[in-house]
């Protein structure tokens, strides 16, 4: 009942005419694909390029970031309405890197989340944990701090155009997965939350993305537990063959 969506997140690479290549490559091999919501998100000066060749595809387009006002003097900034007018849908808040290396915080991550909404972007909200806060068992403790103030102040009927991502910060680009059990585990707590948040009916209805180390192996066990909706995708979502795999993870 909860459509899955499988995005890429492509940080800081390809230049817009290798994301020509990357398009016309990969948007064939998708044509076929009904069930999953695929999305890309590169970087700002290739959206328009990716935009024009996913029109009339199955390929929607999303940006990595955005800052909570429309327009004003916030040098270096990209506001909902410009990435609107390309044809973006989707926008990645708060991913662990803009927390860690641009000080990203908890409450710029709930304006943006709300802005987004406001202009009928789907966010989607980034949480996760350190490995030094994993091992010293304060997951839970993270993940639902980031989920309440991220998510402070949106309404039930927002609750449910968003989208999460759980992205353990200790496997981002680590080549360490965690289990399909650990990824449900912070998952289903995360439904919990919205739950409280929003009521039961909005919960359920929230798709919750996994990422970190996300490969065509471990896709598909991934996606069999019950409150992982979707993936998060980084380094395997820039080679058109793993993405191709990834997205049809329910091909044996
Ligand atoms: P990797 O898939 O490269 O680990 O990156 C995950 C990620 O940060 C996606 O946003």
């Amino acid at each position: 009942m909860r459509r899955p969506i499988i995005a890429g997140n492509w940080k800081m690479h390809k230049t817009a005419r290798e994301t020509a290549e990357f398009a016309e490559a990969f948007i064939p091999r998708i044509a076929d694909v009904r069930d999953v919501e695929v999305v890309i998100a590169p970087p700002y000066t290739s959206i328009a390029t990716l935009a024009e060749k996913a029109r009339g595809t199955n390929l929607r387009v999303g940006a990595q970031n955005m800052h909570q006002e429309d327009q004003g003097a916030f040098t270096g900034e990209i506001s909902a309405p410009m990435l609107k007018e390309l044809g973006v849908e989707y926008v990645i808040i708060g991913h662990s890197e803009r927390r860690a290396y641009y000080g990203e915080t908890d409450e710029g991550v709930n304006l943006k989340v709300k802005k987004a909404l406001a202009s009928g972007l789907t966010p989607i909200m980034c949480v996760g944990e350190t490995l030094e806060e994993r091992e010293k068992d304060a997951t839970a403790d993270v993940v639902r701090l980031q989920v309440e103030e991220g998510l402070k102040g949106v309404v039930p009927g927002d609750g449910e155009k968003l989208v999460i991502a759980y992205e353990p910060v200790w496997a981002i680009g680590t080549g360490k997965t965690a289990t399909p059990d650990q990824a449900q585990e912070v998952h289903s707590l995360i439904r919990k939350i919205l739950g409280k948040l929003f009521g039961e009916e909005t919960a359920k209805k929230v798709r919750i993305l996994y990422g970190g180390s996300v490969k065509p192996e471990n896709i598909a066990s991934l996606m069999a537990q019950e409150d992982i909706d979707g993936a998060l995708v980084g380094g395997a979502s820039l080679k058109v063959d793993s993405f191709e795999k990834i997205v049809k993870y329910y091909e044996p």
